[in-house]
């Protein structure tokens, strides 16, 4: 029988500078994902890659004082070392500057352009000269009276550059009924609704897809003064990967369409809107799921190699290996939310859950077999204790299918736990079951056999089911059980409980992870004392300001009743989003620019970005009291405050009014 075919992909990583801690989670999370099926019995692809072009690539080299493909090279090359280190087991690693790539893109603009979907035309924004990027008015910011670049805060020009455009908009009814009758294709779901509401239902605008100022990238075959414009170029790696439009296309008729493209949060928007119309153009079948995840985030930042708040796998994985890391990364945040990646949680959760909870189990597992049972697994026998083994040992048993479930769903982080319940209902179990009493009265010798044979047998299911997160330490496990025989590592094995023979000879090694002490850990990562010191500090000041903040949402005590004129005291007025930004240094402000209309512009300051992106509130309208007194929040001034509510699980809305209100308008 033919096996199912599972093929999951990541982004195609710039290639910009070395990769983060971010770039490796999403490797990690893919690589884990395949694993876990090919353990499962599936015919599993992983592709992952880097995506060369662009003028940043370009400019990034001229700084170096090398060509751009030298510098790609250079960094391609690091990348492939750290996935190496971080044993990941890609199928494929597409680099967007290789011919088997760059031809096909040709081909599909070529098809593109032949088939109406592309038109040429002049593109009319604002360019930044010395950015060499072109802005549309919406994206300026005003800085003393002048529109000026988001990126330099330089001023801008009004200018024209001839590029070719994609009619997306030809394309926005069908997707819209696709998204809606295909609810698995965007997870989490919030995305897909985000989709819908801030982009393909206020329609879309025709892409533009070629530019003639940029250089390094692959050139339109029909029209040399233009090469294609990033997202066309980036998108098509997950089939060119495969070889698809050559005379080789087994891979790509095997394995397309993708189960799943694992894409950051930031990032979905292209997957769900641009690829889907882009294939669909090219008549061909779309990915099943695209799963934007959310972001690791660094002090209150998303980590980024743009804004040089980085942590690099590297030193860590030099520490402490690469299973902790890889650990952490799957457990410490739900897969679809942020979260704050923070030397100290990794360290506390390397002490509790593997020192603790794992490493312990297994070490006096094997200490007890040593010493009752001279390092035999013992038969089981017929003194069962129900109320002790049957709800572990069936806990055990149906562990498989738990975190399976989890998994297919990619939320590692629940995967996790599961097996992790089952870790603490066996440290439970020992002190329920008391083996050091059972083991002074010769009589209950039978009693404990069957402790100790649950507890090894409990001990292989974890060890096999966490082998797609951390990759080296079942073996190590496996070797202090003495399980040797291939078969009782594998996921089938899992269907027979009490697999293991008796008399397997256990061998007790050192501790699996052993306990680290924090502070000196903390201090050493940062680099010494005071620098330990300074991030906490940071760190506390943030959580503070960040409180301030999100106290608005908390229910305040109102009195019985008040006069309207109490009412009338606040001034709330319709405001449109003109800018939006996120606050440097927090993860939880927004930096609004609103106008008012006639009543000029404002900047408000609002904790709210855990639940938008900034880019998608731009445009919107939103309520605003404009008379509050006005409030510094992260050295800002804000001048007033927008209004929301929080839905039932906790997600907050922001309060609009219906279309065709004027800007600046009063609410009352
Ligand atoms: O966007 N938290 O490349 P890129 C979570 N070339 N994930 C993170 C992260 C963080 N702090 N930092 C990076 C590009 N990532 C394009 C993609 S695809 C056709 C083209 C991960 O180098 C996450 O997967 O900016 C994110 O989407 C990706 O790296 C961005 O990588
Ligand atoms: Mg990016």
């Amino acid at each position: 029988m033919e096996k199912k075919t599972y093929y999951i992909t990541t982004p195609i990583y710039y290639p910009s500078g070395n990769m983060t801690v971010g770039h490796t989670y999403t490797t990690v999370a893919a690589d884990t994902m395949a694993r876990f099926k090919k353990m499962q019995g599936y015919d599993t692809y992983f592709l992952t890659g880097t995506d060369e072009h662009g003028q940043k690539i370009e400019k990034k080299a001229a700084e170096a004082g090398v060509t751009p493909i030298e510098y790609v090279d250079k960094i391609v090359a690091a990348t492939k070392d750290l996935w190496k280190l971080m044993d990941i087991q890609y199928d494929d690693f597409i680099r967007t500057t290789e011919e088997r790539h760059m031809k096909i893109v040709q081909k599909i603009f070529r098809q593109f352009y032949e088939q109406g979907d592309i038109y040429k035309a002049s593109y009319e924004g604002m360019y930044c000269t010395p950015c060499e990027s072109f802005w549309t008015p919406t994206q300026l910011v005003e800085k003393d009276g002048v529109k000026v670049c988001p990126d330099c805060g330089r001023p801008c020009q009004p200018m024209q550059e001839e590029s070719y455009f994609f009619k997306m908009s030809k394309y926005q009814d069908w997707l819209i009924d696709y998204i809606e009758t295909h609810p698995d294709f965007i997870q989490p779901p919030k995305r897909a609704n985000e989709m819908l509401t801030n982009f393909l239902r206020p329609g879309l605008q025709d892409l533009c897809v070629s530019r003639t100022s940029v250089k390094w990238g692959v050139p339109v075959d029909f029209d040399d003064k233009h090469t294609v414009y990033v997202w066309i170029d980036a998108l098509s790696n997950y089939i060119t990967a495969l070889g698809y439009g050559t005379d080789h296309d087994e891979l790509y008729q095997k394995y397309w369409p993708a189960d799943v493209h694992l894409v950051g949060k930031e990032i979905i928007r292209f997957h769900t809107i641009y690829w889907p119309i882009m294939l669909h153009a090219l008549g061909l079948p779309l990915p099943k799921q695209v799963f934007g995840h959310g972001w690791l985030l660094f002090g209150a930042d998303r980590m980024s190699k743009s804004k040089g708040n980085v942590v690099y796998p590297e030193p860590i994985v030099a520490r402490y290996g690469v299973d902790p890391l890889r650990y952490y990364l799957m457990r410490e945040m739900p897969f679809g939310s942020d979260g704050n990646y923070t030397n100290e949680s990794f360290l506390t959760r390397m002490n509790a859950d593997l020192a603790n909870d794992l490493g312990n189990l297994v070490s006096r597992t094997v200490a007890m077999i040593e010493k009752y049972f001279d390092g035999l697994i013992p038969a089981w026998t017929d003194a069962v204790d129900e109320a002790a083994d049957t709800p572990l040992q069936e806990h055990c048993k149906a562990l498989p299918v738990l975190v399976s479930e989890q998994m297919d769903k990619l939320q590692f982080s629940q995967a996790l736990a599961e097996i992790w319940k089952v870790i603490g209902e066996c440290n439970k179990y020992i002190d329920l079951t008391q083996p050091w009493v059972l083991g002074k009265d010769p009589e209950k010798k039978d009693r404990l056999a069957n402790v100790m044979a649950t507890l090894a047998e409990c001990v292989r299911f974890v060890a096999v089911l966490i082998g797609p997160v951390m990759p080296y330490t079942p073996e190590r496990i496996f070797a202090q059980l003495g399980i040797e025989d291939p078969a009782l590592k594998s996921w089938d094995s899992l269907e027979k409980y009490g697999a293991i023979p008796a008399g397997t000879k256990v061998h007790k090694g050192e501790a699996l992870f052993p306990r680290i002490d924090v502070t000196k850990e903390l201090e050493a990562l940062a680099g010494g004392k005071e620098a330990a010191k300074e991030e906490k500090k940071a760190a506390k000041a943030e959580q503070k300001q960040e409180k301030k903040a999100e106290k608005k949402h908390e229910e305040p005590e109102y009195p019985a009743e008040i006069a309207i004129d109490d009412f009338f005291k606040c001034k709330i007025q319709v405001a449109r989003v003109k800018a939006c930004e996120k606050v440097e240094k927090s993860s939880k402000l927004l930096k609004f620019t609103l106008s008012l209309g006639k009543d000029g512009e404002r900047t408000v300051v609002s904790g709210i970005q855990k639940w938008y992106e900034p880019e998608a509130l731009v445009g919107r309208q939103v309520a605003v009291i404009t008379n509050l007194k006005t409030a510094k929040l992260a050295g800002i001034e804000s001048q007033g405050m927008i209004l929301s509510a929080m839905d039932e699980s906790g997600n907050l809305r922001l309060m609009s009014v219906e279309e065709g209100v004027e800007d600046g308008a009063i609410i009352g």
